[in-house]
């Protein structure tokens, strides 16, 4: 094993056999996964590209804050009351579920002086963690709201009574209800009054629980053991019921969705992995063993991988349940990335109900193995299971045996399960694949809707928030993915920390650090033509031709109904033919001789490519002096044969369709307004007021951008010498007039202010504009050979470190501008070197606890008192070290924890 050469794997990537999953022996595998294909990913991956791209002050979002307030994490939508109540640090709100902008309730809720002294002295910020963050809001009834908070890291739960909006004021022990550390993973719900939550039981965060508080009984829980939860961090947690056909008297599930350190993988340093668990609604506890315990906890890995390129992703973020009519309707969506952040790939997988079922109702159990003494590896359970099956929830089957509850079943079972939580198949994703692969973001929320397109069909709508506050909009149409758009949901590049759904306001609710927003699900009304609503692909929208208007379907009357287009492969084909713009219709642009012109034309799709012609044939910016920007084209120095028509078209490939959509998005007539032959100083401005007139808004804009318009074409000339020397003849060249009108005195530099056109003679303004030209031309060559002389002298290594520095720099911004996805590979990369050196060293876990690092901010802190606390660092027992105390892992541990873990006793540390 120690042999095996990472460079082997890198460079004969096709003979790397990658293990599935489910082989139990795959450390090796994992790697060669992870390092040797990164590049193949990020290059050759698939991705998906937002088709429109709204910005925060396109749209007009709502938003909520409070000076003063932060952290609104916690959303709860009331239907009845027609509220969104939002838990906030040391506040609660209930603002109206139509218009967040209104806050119709408020209660504060700070901590007292005593816990904060407590919280401080055992070495917390006062500003930061001694506060109280409101992580649970859950309804009890129809008056009144559970709540807890952090609490200055000694959480506690009231109730919030509805009608005053106020708290009762007598807090219970939040312990295993809600987390202590404000910033640490966590999860809850309510389900028939009784609070589920997966959560930190301890100060330290180091005591992972999955627990049911129901007031009359005492907290059911997770056995403390690795086996169980091993550093989990809670994303989700939900119930699914059983349904009205329980034929076999089944019980409702409780699904919990976390990412854990596996024990069942080899690894260096520690492997993520995705799971699912569940527990039983009924569950009691047993008898003897397991007292007070789950006898229905089991667990499974969930699957989130693209099985061409055997790309994992490790981390689930956030799970949404689409819940169907019955249980085995139920689809629930995951978002994903990889542990390896810097690969910038995040993925939506989606899985059947009943393929969970499936795996815990008769999956195999893995079992702890002891293998050459100090080893653990975890192994498929290939022995006789004990009946009742271990974990299963009671069900007529078992109550036939007079086991009607938990504390009936034998020990045999219960101690079975208790050692045997981890199941061996895996949770896979329908078709095997994700549903969506976007590439450059990090996911952090999800919501689905379902939704009926006019074809009769139903899509389900992926909403999916990022790190950055933006949001994706997705629809899976016939197998491929199309993101509709992608919105700037929050003011700030910030995480969206919270997503709810509401299909009855149309709304999404999005709750960050900073405020809380809300956004309609669908933008119709912002596509103007028929075939930018089409080419949206949205199943919400459709095209009213009556009313010449992109709508929302779901606000649509039955009458309208009738008449809508809709198509979502996009085929624009069906839009009604639109009577093509005359030419004489376009806009006139005149400009002077020499100037520049800018023809504005706007394409909002990421889809499309803009294509310039000019008298009917293609433009292209070689041809001439022209410019094709994101925004518009853009011709410097209009020469008498620039005059003529010119067309902006959208050329939009729509992939479901199989076929590119043209269309004209504007049309210009350009013309020279030829200035008098010189010498024209007498008085030109009479004919120059005229032209303003005719030539309106874009001369003036023209005018205006001078500056800009010189850089641009300067730049651009200086690329076309190097690349075509006859080219540079022409563009050094001015023309003739300007030649005439040298006059290196009225030389502006490029940055200064260029003064509006209205205050200056305007033959003053064409002069400057001509000699300016000329002597950033000059400057620029001198520029560039003073740059060659520079560039060869430090090749030659005559010039001394700082430019030798300088060098490095440009070399070095030159690659992370154009080569992005090396940077990915390169991480990687390094990982690979790590560890190698550690093969060569023999110090594991110094180096991979390092190099791995940066991965500890997903988790929270170890296991540290169980006996099996080197599970979840698995190779430190491989690579010898045979007694914890020599095992430098731990040391490093406890320094990178520093002083909240100071109170610490663990035996491990
Ligand atoms: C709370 O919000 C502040 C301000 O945005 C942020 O710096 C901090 O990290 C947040 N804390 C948590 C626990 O989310
Ligand atoms: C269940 O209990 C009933 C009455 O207590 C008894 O008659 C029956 O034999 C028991 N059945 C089994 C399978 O133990
Ligand atoms: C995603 O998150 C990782 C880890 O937090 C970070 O390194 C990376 O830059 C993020 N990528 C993007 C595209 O935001
Ligand atoms: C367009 O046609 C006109 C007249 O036929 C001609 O003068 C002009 O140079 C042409 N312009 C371009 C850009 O081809
Ligand atoms: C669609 O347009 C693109 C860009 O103009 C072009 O590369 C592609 O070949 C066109 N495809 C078809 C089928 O016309």
């Amino acid at each position: 094993m120690n042999q095996y050469s990472l460079a082997d794997a890198m460079t004969d990537k096709g003979n790397l056999t990658v293990p599935k999953l489910s082989e139990s022996n795959m450390g090796f595998g994992v790697l060669g996964v992870f390092l040797g294909l990164l590049l193949e990913v990020s290059t050759h991956g698939p991705h998906a590209v937002p088709r429109t791209s709204w910005k925060q002050q396109d749209l007009d979002l709502m938003e909520f804050s409070e000076p003063g307030i932060f952290n609104y994490s916690t959303l709860l939508l009331n239907e009845e009351r027609d509220a969104l109540y939002v838990g906030a640090r040391e506040a609660i709100f209930e603002l109206s579920k139509k218009n967040v902008t209104i806050r119709n309730k408020k209660v504060l809720w700070r901590v007292s002086e005593q816990p904060m002294a407590m919280c401080t002295l055992k070495g917390k910020s006062k500003e930061r963690d001694c506060l109280n963050y409101i992580r649970v809001l859950q309804v009890v009834d129809d008056e009144r709201l559970y709540v807890c908070g952090t609490h200055a890291f000694q959480p506690q739960c009231d109730y919030l009574n509805l009608g005053e909006f106020s708290l009762e004021g007598q807090p219970e022990d939040g312990r295993g209800k809600c987390s202590f550390d404000p910033s640490q993973s966590f999860t809850t719900v309510m389900v028939d009054g009784e609070l589920y939550s997966g959560t930190a039981y301890n100060f330290l965060g180091s005591e992972p629980i999955i627990s049911r508080y129901s007031p009359p009984h005492s907290l059911l829980r997770t056995e403390y053991s690795t086996s169980w939860l091993n550093e989990p961090s809670f994303v989700f947690a939900d119930v699914i019921r059983e349904g009205k056909n329980k034929a076999d008297g089944e019980d409702d599930k409780i699904y919990y969705f976390f990412t854990e350190v596996s024990v069942e993988y080899e690894f260096f340093g520690k492997l993520l992995i995705p799971r699912v668990a569940r527990v039983c609604k009924g569950d009691l506890g047993g008898q003897r063993t397991l007292q007070k315990k789950w006898t229905s906890f089991l667990k499974a890995k969930l699957v989130c991988s693209m099985p061409e390129l055997s790309f994992v992703f490790n981390v689930v973020h956030d799970v949404f349940i689409l819940k169907g009519s019955d249980w085995s309707d139920t689809v629930f969506y995951g978002v994903f990335t990889s542990q390896w952040g810097n690969v910038g790939l995040s993925a939506v997988c989606a899985y059947h109900m009943t393929t969970v079922e499936e795996v815990f109702s008769k999956g195999k159990y893995m079992q702890k193995a002891t293998v050459e003494q100090s080893h653990t590896k975890w192994v498929r359970y290939n022995g006789i299971t004990p009946s009742p099956r271990p974990g299963a929830c009671i069900n007529n089957l078992m109550r036939q045996q007079n086991i009607s509850s938990s504390l009936h079943l034998p020990d045999k079972t219960l101690q079975f399960v208790k050692d045997h939580p981890l199941l061996e198949d895996p949770v896979l994703p329908i078709g095997n694949r994700p549903r969506l692969i976007t590439k450059d973001v990090n996911y952090t929320q999800i919501v689905v809707e379902r939704v009926q397109a006019l074809d009769k069909n139903i899509y389900d709508v992926i909403f999916t928030g990022t790190d950055k506050g933006v949001l994706h909009k997705s629809v899976l149409f016939e197998g491929e993915v199309h993101i509709v758009e992608e919105i700037q949901l929050l003011r700030n590049s910030e995480p969206i920390k919270n997503l709810l759904l509401s299909p009855e306001t149309q709304s999404l609710y999005a709750g960050s650090d900073s405020g809380v927003v809300q956004s309609p699900t669908a933008f119709c009304s912002k596509y103007s033509s028929c075939d930018d609503c089409i080419l949206a692909r949205d199943p919400y929208c459709a095209w009213d031709p009556k009313d010449a208007a992109c709508v929302n379907i779901l606000n649509s009357s039955s009458q309208q109904f009738r008449r809508l287009i809709q198509s979502l492969n996009g085929d624009a084909d069906r839009c009604p033919s639109v009577s093509a713009v005359s030419q004489k219709d376009y806009q006139r642009v005149t400009v002077r001789l020499g100037s520049s012109a800018d023809l504005p034309c706007l394409i909002n799709s990421n889809l499309a490519h803009v294509m310039w012609k000019s008298n009917g044939s293609l433009l292209t910016e070689a041809s001439r002096f022209h410019f094709i920007a994101e925004n518009g084209l853009l011709i410097y120095s209009v020469a008498p044969e620039d005059q003529g028509y010119y067309e902006c078209w959208s050329v939009e490939w729509a992939p479901a369709a199989g076929k590119n959509f043209s269309r004209l998005l504007a049309g210009y007539i350009l013309s020279l307004d030829l200035p008098p032959r010189p010498p024209p100083q007498a008085s030109p401005v009479a004919t120059t007021l005229g032209n303003q007139e005719t030539s309106g808004t874009h001369a003036v804009e023209g005018n205006l951008k001078t500056d800009r318009v010189l850089l641009t074409s300067a730049s651009f000339t200086a690329a076309v010498v190097l690349t075509s020397p006859p080219q540079t003849d022409l563009s050094l060249t001015p023309p003739p007039s300007s030649t005439i009108k040298f006059q290196p005195k009225q030389y502006l530099p490029p940055n200064s202010v260029v003064p509006h056109p209205d205050s200056q003679d305007p033959s003053a303004e064409y002069l400057q504009h001509n000699n300016s030209m000329a002597l950033l031309f000059l400057f620029l060559l001198f520029f560039l050979l003073f740059l060659a002389a520079m560039v060869y002298n430090c090749h030659m290594q005559y010039l001394p470190a700082p430019c030798l520095r300088l060098r490095a720099a440009l070399l070095g911004s030159h690659k992370s501008a154009h080569q992005p996805e090396y940077r990915a590979c390169e991480a990687g990369l390094m990982e690979a070197s790590a560890m190698d050196k550690i093969n060569m060293t023999e110090q594991p876990m110094q180096n991979g606890s390092q190099t791995t690092q940066n991965l500890r901010a997903l988790r929270d802190t170890g296991y540290e008192t169980e006996p099996e606390c080197g599970n979840g660092q698995v190779p430190s027992h491989s690579f010898g070290g045979d007694s914890p105390s020599q095992e430098k892992p731990f040391d490093v541990d406890c320094d990178s924890q520093s002083i909240q873990f100071a109170d610490a006793d663990e035996p491990c540390c």
